[in-house]
Protein backbone atom coordinates (compact mmCIF):
# COMPACT_ATOMS: atom_id res chain seq x y z
CA UNK A 1 0.00 0.00 0.00
CA UNK A 2 1.59 3.36 -0.90
CA UNK A 3 1.34 6.24 1.53
CA UNK A 4 -1.26 7.86 0.15
CA UNK A 5 -3.49 5.04 0.07
CA UNK A 6 -2.68 3.97 3.55
CA UNK A 7 -3.22 7.73 4.45
CA UNK A 8 -6.70 7.58 3.08
CA UNK A 9 -7.14 4.23 4.47
CA UNK A 10 -6.53 5.92 7.99
CA UNK A 11 -8.72 8.49 7.93
CA UNK A 12 -11.84 6.37 6.34
CA UNK A 13 -11.12 3.71 9.98
CA UNK A 14 -9.71 5.93 12.36
CA UNK A 15 -12.93 8.21 13.10
CA UNK A 16 -12.45 11.59 14.46
CA UNK A 17 -11.83 12.69 18.03
CA UNK A 18 -13.09 16.59 18.50
CA UNK A 19 -13.59 18.78 21.54
CA UNK A 20 -15.22 21.65 21.75
CA UNK A 21 -15.39 23.71 24.78
CA UNK A 22 -17.89 25.89 25.58
CA UNK A 23 -17.46 26.54 29.54
CA UNK A 24 -15.36 29.05 31.16
CA UNK A 25 -15.19 32.57 32.18
CA UNK A 26 -18.78 32.32 31.84
CA UNK A 27 -19.22 28.85 34.05
CA UNK A 28 -17.02 30.97 36.84
CA UNK A 29 -19.87 33.98 36.30
CA UNK A 30 -22.44 30.87 37.15
CA UNK A 31 -21.20 29.99 40.05
CA UNK A 32 -20.52 33.54 41.51
CA UNK A 33 -24.53 33.91 40.60
CA UNK A 34 -25.59 30.77 41.80
CA UNK A 35 -23.48 30.56 45.31
CA UNK A 36 -24.85 34.45 45.95
CA UNK A 37 -28.39 33.62 45.05
CA UNK A 38 -28.75 30.01 46.61
CA UNK A 39 -26.66 31.48 50.25
CA UNK A 40 -28.74 34.61 50.29
CA UNK A 41 -31.83 32.91 50.61
CA UNK A 42 -33.76 31.70 54.14
CA UNK A 43 -33.78 28.51 53.27
CA UNK A 44 -30.00 28.30 51.46
CA UNK A 45 -29.55 26.04 48.49
CA UNK A 46 -26.49 25.36 46.45
CA UNK A 47 -27.21 23.58 42.78
CA UNK A 48 -25.34 20.36 42.54
CA UNK A 49 -23.79 20.78 39.33
CA UNK A 50 -20.39 22.20 41.51
CA UNK A 51 -20.21 18.89 42.99
CA UNK A 52 -18.51 17.93 40.22
CA UNK A 53 -14.38 19.27 39.82
CA UNK A 54 -11.92 16.61 39.50
CA UNK A 55 -12.05 15.11 42.58
CA UNK A 56 -15.94 15.23 43.53
CA UNK A 57 -15.99 13.46 39.74
CA UNK A 58 -13.45 11.08 41.13
CA UNK A 59 -15.54 10.67 44.34
CA UNK A 60 -19.16 10.35 42.52
CA UNK A 61 -17.25 7.27 40.46
CA UNK A 62 -16.34 6.02 43.73
CA UNK A 63 -19.92 6.40 44.75
CA UNK A 64 -21.16 4.38 41.61
CA UNK A 65 -19.17 1.51 43.29
CA UNK A 66 -20.48 1.14 46.63
CA UNK A 67 -22.57 -1.69 47.49
CA UNK A 68 -25.31 1.09 48.87
CA UNK A 69 -25.52 2.05 45.94
CA UNK A 70 -27.56 0.18 43.90
CA UNK A 71 -28.70 2.59 40.69
CA UNK A 72 -25.56 2.28 38.76
CA UNK A 73 -24.70 -1.17 38.86
CA UNK A 74 -28.56 -1.65 38.23
CA UNK A 75 -29.04 0.60 35.13
CA UNK A 76 -25.49 -0.71 33.64
CA UNK A 77 -27.75 -4.94 34.08
CA UNK A 78 -30.53 -3.31 32.07
CA UNK A 79 -28.60 -2.03 29.62
CA UNK A 80 -26.38 -5.30 29.33
CA UNK A 81 -29.86 -7.29 28.57
CA UNK A 82 -31.69 -5.02 26.48
CA UNK A 83 -28.75 -3.00 24.58
CA UNK A 84 -29.09 -5.08 20.88
CA UNK A 85 -32.94 -4.43 21.45
CA UNK A 86 -32.28 -0.67 22.27
CA UNK A 87 -30.21 -0.42 18.82
CA UNK A 88 -32.57 -2.71 17.19
CA UNK A 89 -35.49 -0.46 18.02
CA UNK A 90 -33.70 3.02 17.45
CA UNK A 91 -31.55 1.99 14.21
CA UNK A 92 -29.16 4.38 16.68
CA UNK A 93 -26.28 6.00 14.27
CA UNK A 94 -25.87 8.49 16.79
CA UNK A 95 -25.27 8.30 20.55
CA UNK A 96 -25.51 11.71 21.99
CA UNK A 97 -25.25 11.17 25.42
CA UNK A 98 -25.54 14.03 28.47
CA UNK A 99 -23.81 14.33 31.95
CA UNK A 100 -21.55 11.44 30.46
CA UNK A 101 -19.12 11.53 33.50
CA UNK A 102 -16.73 8.53 32.25
CA UNK A 103 -19.00 6.72 30.11
CA UNK A 104 -18.53 3.49 31.80
CA UNK A 105 -22.23 1.85 31.21
CA UNK A 106 -22.65 3.87 27.84
CA UNK A 107 -19.74 1.02 26.87
CA UNK A 108 -22.68 -1.43 26.72
CA UNK A 109 -24.60 0.39 24.12
CA UNK A 110 -21.70 1.46 22.17
CA UNK A 111 -21.08 -2.58 21.77
CA UNK A 112 -24.34 -3.21 20.90
CA UNK A 113 -23.98 -0.06 18.56
CA UNK A 114 -20.66 -1.96 16.65
CA UNK A 115 -22.40 -5.31 16.71
CA UNK A 116 -25.33 -3.69 14.62
CA UNK A 117 -23.13 -1.63 12.64
CA UNK A 118 -25.18 1.06 12.49
CA UNK A 119 -22.97 3.15 15.20
CA UNK A 120 -21.44 6.02 13.65
CA UNK A 121 -21.00 8.91 15.89
CA UNK A 122 -20.78 9.63 19.80
CA UNK A 123 -21.27 13.05 21.36
CA UNK A 124 -20.23 12.64 25.05
CA UNK A 125 -21.34 15.81 27.30
CA UNK A 126 -20.56 17.06 30.97
CA UNK A 127 -19.98 20.08 32.34
CA UNK A 128 -16.48 18.23 34.12
CA UNK A 129 -13.73 19.61 30.99
CA UNK A 130 -10.87 17.12 32.02
CA UNK A 131 -13.68 14.00 32.22
CA UNK A 132 -14.94 14.88 29.02
CA UNK A 133 -11.25 15.11 27.40
CA UNK A 134 -10.54 11.70 28.76
CA UNK A 135 -13.10 9.82 28.26
CA UNK A 136 -13.64 10.96 24.52
CA UNK A 137 -9.89 10.12 24.04
CA UNK A 138 -10.29 6.66 25.43
CA UNK A 139 -13.38 5.76 23.44
CA UNK A 140 -12.02 6.98 20.07
CA UNK A 141 -9.40 4.57 20.87
CA UNK A 142 -10.99 1.75 22.22
CA UNK A 143 -13.66 2.26 18.95
CA UNK A 144 -11.89 2.75 15.88
CA UNK A 145 -13.88 4.65 13.17
CA UNK A 146 -16.50 6.30 16.02
CA UNK A 147 -16.43 9.61 15.28
CA UNK A 148 -16.05 10.97 18.66
CA UNK A 149 -17.37 14.71 19.64
CA UNK A 150 -16.95 15.57 22.87
CA UNK A 151 -18.63 18.85 24.42
CA UNK A 152 -17.85 20.48 27.33
CA UNK A 153 -20.62 22.38 28.87
CA UNK A 154 -24.11 23.19 30.73
CA UNK A 155 -26.72 20.96 29.74
CA UNK A 156 -28.94 23.72 31.33
CA UNK A 157 -27.38 26.34 29.21
CA UNK A 158 -25.60 24.87 26.10
CA UNK A 159 -27.72 22.50 24.48
CA UNK A 160 -27.68 24.70 21.54
CA UNK A 161 -23.93 23.40 21.09
CA UNK A 162 -25.52 20.33 20.32
CA UNK A 163 -24.14 19.34 16.20
CA UNK A 164 -27.48 18.65 14.14
CA UNK A 165 -28.22 14.99 13.43
CA UNK A 166 -26.78 14.33 10.46
CA UNK A 167 -29.72 13.06 7.99
CA UNK A 168 -30.84 9.84 7.47
CA UNK A 169 -29.09 9.09 11.35
CA UNK A 170 -31.36 7.97 13.47
CA UNK A 171 -29.79 9.50 17.08
CA UNK A 172 -30.60 8.59 20.73
CA UNK A 173 -30.07 11.52 23.28
CA UNK A 174 -29.40 9.40 26.30
CA UNK A 175 -29.14 10.65 29.86
CA UNK A 176 -28.68 7.92 32.10
CA UNK A 177 -27.47 7.78 35.96
CA UNK A 178 -31.28 8.94 37.18
CA UNK A 179 -29.82 12.42 37.19
CA UNK A 180 -33.43 14.02 35.75
CA UNK A 181 -34.11 13.54 39.04
CA UNK A 182 -31.68 15.80 40.43
CA UNK A 183 -34.14 18.89 38.15
CA UNK A 184 -37.16 18.52 40.04
CA UNK A 185 -39.08 20.70 40.14
CA UNK A 186 -37.70 21.27 36.57
CA UNK A 187 -37.48 17.93 35.23
CA UNK A 188 -40.70 18.79 32.86
CA UNK A 189 -39.16 21.70 31.70
CA UNK A 190 -36.15 20.24 31.10
CA UNK A 191 -37.81 17.21 29.13
CA UNK A 192 -39.61 19.67 26.90
CA UNK A 193 -36.57 20.91 25.85
CA UNK A 194 -34.70 17.31 25.33
CA UNK A 195 -37.83 16.90 23.06
CA UNK A 196 -36.92 19.74 20.87
CA UNK A 197 -33.70 18.15 20.00
CA UNK A 198 -35.33 15.21 18.82
CA UNK A 199 -36.30 14.53 15.43
CA UNK A 200 -39.40 12.31 14.25
CA UNK A 201 -36.90 9.14 14.11
CA UNK A 202 -34.74 10.04 17.40
CA UNK A 203 -35.24 8.72 20.54
CA UNK A 204 -34.61 9.75 24.42
CA UNK A 205 -33.10 6.74 26.51
CA UNK A 206 -33.52 8.40 30.23
CA UNK A 207 -32.40 6.47 33.23
CA UNK A 208 -34.54 7.18 36.18
CA UNK A 209 -34.32 5.10 39.78
CA UNK A 210 -38.08 4.55 41.01
CA UNK A 211 -39.72 4.44 44.62
CA UNK A 212 -39.06 2.15 46.75
CA UNK A 213 -38.41 1.19 50.55
CA UNK A 214 -36.75 4.58 52.26
CA UNK A 215 -34.23 2.38 54.40
CA UNK A 216 -33.08 1.48 51.05
CA UNK A 217 -32.97 4.76 49.36
CA UNK A 218 -31.34 6.37 52.49
CA UNK A 219 -28.38 4.13 52.32
CA UNK A 220 -28.05 4.79 48.87
CA UNK A 221 -27.56 8.56 49.89
CA UNK A 222 -25.48 7.85 53.16
CA UNK A 223 -23.53 4.91 53.04
CA UNK A 224 -21.29 3.21 55.67
CA UNK A 225 -18.05 3.89 53.67
CA UNK A 226 -18.64 7.98 54.39
CA UNK A 227 -17.69 8.75 50.50
CA UNK A 228 -20.86 10.07 49.90
CA UNK A 229 -20.43 12.54 52.78
CA UNK A 230 -17.01 13.69 51.26
CA UNK A 231 -18.76 14.49 47.77
CA UNK A 232 -21.20 16.54 49.62
CA UNK A 233 -18.78 18.16 51.50
CA UNK A 234 -16.67 18.93 48.64
CA UNK A 235 -18.82 21.53 47.63
CA UNK A 236 -17.91 23.72 50.16
CA UNK A 237 -13.90 22.86 49.36
CA UNK A 238 -14.78 24.08 45.88
CA UNK A 239 -16.20 27.60 46.82
CA UNK A 240 -13.50 27.99 49.46
CA UNK A 241 -10.57 27.42 46.40
CA UNK A 242 -13.07 29.11 43.72
CA UNK A 243 -13.91 32.02 45.28
CA UNK A 244 -11.78 32.29 48.29
CA UNK A 245 -14.45 31.39 50.77
CA UNK A 246 -13.43 30.61 54.42
CA UNK A 247 -15.96 27.67 54.81
CA UNK A 248 -14.86 25.69 58.09
CA UNK A 249 -15.69 22.50 56.22
CA UNK A 250 -15.35 20.22 59.28
CA UNK A 251 -17.75 22.13 61.00
CA UNK A 252 -20.10 21.04 58.55
CA UNK A 253 -21.91 17.17 58.19
CA UNK A 254 -23.67 15.46 55.55
CA UNK A 255 -27.49 14.66 55.76
CA UNK A 256 -29.75 12.35 53.25
CA UNK A 257 -33.44 11.55 54.14
CA UNK A 258 -36.33 10.57 52.27
CA UNK A 259 -39.34 13.43 51.76
CA UNK A 260 -42.16 10.86 51.21
CA UNK A 261 -44.01 13.55 49.92
CA UNK A 262 -42.50 14.54 47.00
CA UNK A 263 -40.94 11.58 46.89
CA UNK A 264 -37.26 12.79 46.63
CA UNK A 265 -34.32 12.29 48.01
CA UNK A 266 -32.98 15.60 49.71
CA UNK A 267 -29.12 15.98 50.59
CA UNK A 268 -27.83 18.85 52.67
CA UNK A 269 -25.09 20.00 55.07
CA UNK A 270 -25.49 20.74 58.30
CA UNK A 271 -23.70 23.37 60.44
CA UNK A 272 -22.21 21.50 63.57
CA UNK A 273 -21.43 24.91 65.32
CA UNK A 274 -22.58 29.02 64.43
CA UNK A 275 -19.97 30.15 62.22
CA UNK A 276 -19.70 33.25 59.98
CA UNK A 277 -18.01 32.68 56.38
CA UNK A 278 -16.85 35.15 54.06
CA UNK A 279 -16.79 34.92 50.49
CA UNK A 280 -14.77 37.32 49.08
CA UNK A 281 -15.37 36.44 45.66
CA UNK A 282 -19.08 37.97 45.89
CA UNK A 283 -18.43 40.58 48.69
CA UNK A 284 -21.01 38.28 50.42
CA UNK A 285 -20.57 37.49 54.45
CA UNK A 286 -22.83 34.44 55.53
CA UNK A 287 -24.18 33.17 58.89
CA UNK A 288 -25.04 29.87 59.61
CA UNK A 289 -27.21 29.47 62.76
CA UNK A 290 -26.03 26.12 64.98
CA UNK A 291 -28.03 23.11 63.30
CA UNK A 292 -28.88 25.29 59.87
CA UNK A 293 -28.27 23.43 56.28
CA UNK A 294 -27.70 23.61 53.23
CA UNK A 295 -29.53 22.04 50.65
CA UNK A 296 -27.09 20.60 48.28
CA UNK A 297 -29.24 18.41 45.87
CA UNK A 298 -32.42 16.32 45.68
CA UNK A 299 -32.76 13.07 44.30
CA UNK A 300 -36.25 12.31 42.65
CA UNK A 301 -38.06 8.76 42.59
CA UNK A 302 -40.12 7.97 39.81
CA UNK A 303 -43.04 6.07 39.27
CA UNK A 304 -44.40 4.54 36.01
CA UNK A 305 -47.15 6.91 35.92
CA UNK A 306 -45.12 9.80 37.17
CA UNK A 307 -42.55 9.38 34.40
CA UNK A 308 -45.48 9.29 31.61
CA UNK A 309 -47.42 11.73 33.09
CA UNK A 310 -44.05 14.20 33.03
CA UNK A 311 -43.21 12.60 29.11
CA UNK A 312 -47.08 13.70 28.32
CA UNK A 313 -46.12 17.55 29.22
CA UNK A 314 -43.45 17.83 28.05
CA UNK A 315 -44.50 16.22 24.33
CA UNK A 316 -43.20 12.97 24.42
CA UNK A 317 -44.75 9.43 24.49
CA UNK A 318 -43.20 6.31 26.77
CA UNK A 319 -42.45 3.81 23.68
CA UNK A 320 -40.40 1.49 25.99
CA UNK A 321 -40.26 0.64 29.54
CA UNK A 322 -37.12 -1.25 30.97
CA UNK A 323 -36.93 -2.33 34.02
CA UNK A 324 -34.85 -4.99 36.13
CA UNK A 325 -36.90 -8.01 38.33
CA UNK A 326 -37.02 -6.12 41.64
CA UNK A 327 -37.85 -3.14 39.94
CA UNK A 328 -35.35 -0.47 41.54
CA UNK A 329 -34.46 1.14 38.08
CA UNK A 330 -36.24 1.85 34.91
CA UNK A 331 -34.54 2.41 31.82
CA UNK A 332 -37.16 4.15 29.15
CA UNK A 333 -37.68 4.80 25.41
CA UNK A 334 -39.62 7.89 24.62
CA UNK A 335 -39.95 9.41 21.24
CA UNK A 336 -41.87 12.88 20.31
CA UNK A 337 -45.08 12.75 20.02
CA UNK A 338 -46.48 13.07 16.82
CA UNK A 339 -49.86 14.08 15.80
CA UNK A 340 -49.80 10.98 13.03
CA UNK A 341 -48.47 8.36 15.47
N1 LIG B 1 -23.82 9.25 33.35
C1 LIG B 1 -22.97 8.86 34.47
C2 LIG B 1 -22.66 10.03 35.42
C3 LIG B 1 -23.83 10.55 36.21
S1 LIG B 1 -23.32 11.75 37.42
C4 LIG B 1 -23.63 7.74 35.21
O1 LIG B 1 -24.76 7.40 34.89
O2 LIG B 1 -23.02 7.18 36.12
C5 LIG B 1 -23.86 13.23 36.70
C6 LIG B 1 -22.92 13.73 35.59
O3 LIG B 1 -23.53 14.91 35.06
C7 LIG B 1 -21.54 14.11 36.09
O4 LIG B 1 -20.57 13.59 35.20
C8 LIG B 1 -21.56 15.64 36.08
O5 LIG B 1 -20.29 16.20 35.78
C9 LIG B 1 -22.57 15.94 34.99
N2 LIG B 1 -23.31 17.19 35.19
C10 LIG B 1 -23.93 17.61 36.32
N3 LIG B 1 -24.55 18.79 36.10
C11 LIG B 1 -24.29 19.12 34.80
C12 LIG B 1 -24.66 20.21 33.97
N4 LIG B 1 -25.40 21.20 34.45
N5 LIG B 1 -24.25 20.21 32.69
C13 LIG B 1 -23.49 19.19 32.19
N6 LIG B 1 -23.12 18.12 32.93
C14 LIG B 1 -23.51 18.09 34.21
N1 LIG C 1 -27.64 11.38 39.81
C1 LIG C 1 -27.18 10.78 41.04
C2 LIG C 1 -28.41 10.39 41.88
O1 LIG C 1 -29.33 11.17 42.00
C3 LIG C 1 -26.31 11.77 41.76
C4 LIG C 1 -25.89 11.42 43.15
C5 LIG C 1 -25.68 10.18 43.69
C6 LIG C 1 -25.58 12.33 44.19
N2 LIG C 1 -25.28 10.29 44.98
C7 LIG C 1 -25.21 11.58 45.30
C8 LIG C 1 -25.60 13.70 44.26
C9 LIG C 1 -24.84 12.22 46.49
C10 LIG C 1 -25.22 14.34 45.44
C11 LIG C 1 -24.85 13.60 46.55
O2 LIG C 1 -28.45 9.28 42.38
Amino acid sequence: MSNVDRRSELARTAGRNTISVHVGEGTRRTLHEDVLDGLTRPSKELPPKHLYDTYGSELFDRICELPEYYPTRTERAILTARADAIVATTGMAELVELGSGTAAKTRVLLDAGRRAGTLRRYVPFDVAEQMVRATAGALAEDYPGLDVHGIVGDFERHLAEIPPPEPGCPRVLAFLGGTIGNFLPGARRFLAELAALLGPDDFLLLGTDLVKDPDVLEAAYDDSAGVTAAFNLNVLTVLNRELGADFPVERFEHVAFFDPERRWIELRLRARRACTVRIPAIDLEVSFLRGEEIRTEISTKFTRQRLAGDYAAAGLELAEWLTDDEALFALTLARRRLPDR
